[in-house]
């Protein structure tokens, strides 16, 4: 069902890598509620995705862009407006990488450059976004700017390893840059935590099928789907959450207010029944 949410609004979505991305389900999803917008990747990403087919199913331009790098995300802002008509009203940052997940480094083993390499794509890159847009004035008034976190910013997840740092980071840019974007522009900036997702970053960490099979048992509504971050996202891209800011947004079927439920105690008491 379409609310017709987005009419009129622009935006620019970042990290849509093939279908299971939760970017790619945004993307879809601020499509059918009438939004238009540029999708951006990396580009060793274009190679690797299938973007292409989101660009021609939603009518979108793609510009590739390494989130890390200012001068591409300068050309991104600029050729966006271009493309689009006007100024930004939402910018999804959808962008997650650890180079120590992905080699198999232990926490308490760290590379160092791995780690620099792993906070500059997963959070610095958002400082660079939103310091490019505000320099640029590139967006509306009431605008809204989104990146997705986890909860292991706030509790741990052993096997998360520096991500869980890089989303402490993450979540922390988002309000400090929130409360200049919010004074002097008018825009709002939020974190979405989502839950576990089966996806290419989320299957990168190690025991993904474990802890995606307990959050499940845990949260009173079951995990949080791709499509269901989708939609909610879209509920802060629209005008009727325009004075939500600063916050980071717990989406995951209750999960991280939930100390223990009935099935996880069943599985460590059926030996006594
Ligand atoms: N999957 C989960 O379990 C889960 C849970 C909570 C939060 N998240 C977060 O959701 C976001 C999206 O991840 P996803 O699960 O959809 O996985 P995904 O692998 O589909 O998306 C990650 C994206 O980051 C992009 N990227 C990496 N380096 C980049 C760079 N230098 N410049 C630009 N883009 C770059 C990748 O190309 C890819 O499109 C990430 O921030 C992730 O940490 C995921």
């Amino acid at each position: 069902m379409s609310y017709n949410l987005l009419k009129g609004k622009r935006g620019i979505i970042f990290g849509a890598l093939d279908e299971n991305s939760i970017a790619w389900k945004t993307a879809e999803k601020v499509h059918e509620e009438g939004g238009t917008f540029v999708l951006t990747n990396a580009p060793i990403a274009m190679r690797m995705g299938s973007i292409k087919n989101l660009a021609e199913k939603t009518g979108s331009e793609i510009i590739p862009a390494d989130a890390t790098k200012v001068e591409d995300l300068e050309n991104l802002v600029e050729k966006a407006m271009e493309i689009l008509g006007g100024k930004i009203d939402f910018v999804l940052h959808s962008i997650g990488m650890s180079v120590n997940v992905r080699k198999g480094n232990h926490y308490t083993d760290m590379n160092y450059d791995f780690t620099t390499k792993g906070w500059d794509v997963s959070a610095v890159s958002f400082h660079k976004t939103m310091q490019v847009l505000y320099k640029k004035d590139a967006m509306n008034e009431w605008g809204s700017i989104v990146a997705l976190s986890y909860m292991a910013a706030q509790r741990v997840f052993p096997d998360y390893n520096d991500m869980a740092d890089n989303k402490a980071y993450l979540e922390s840019i988002a309000r400090s840059f929130g409360y200049f974007f919010g004074k002097d522009k008018k825009v709002r900036v939020n974190t979405i935590s989502q839950s576990p997702t089966p996806t290419t970053a989320g299957q990168g960490v190690k025991g993904f099928d474990g802890f995606i099979a307990f959050a499940e048992k845990m949260s009173p509504l079951g995990n949080a789907t791709a499509q269901e971050c989708a939609e909610y996202t879209l509920t802060l891209f629209s005008d009727l959450t325009k004075k939500v800011t600063l916050q980071n947004l717990y989406h995951d079927g209750g999960f991280s207010n939930t100390g223990v439920s009935q099935e996880v105690m069943e599985a460590f008491t059926k030996d006594e029944e």
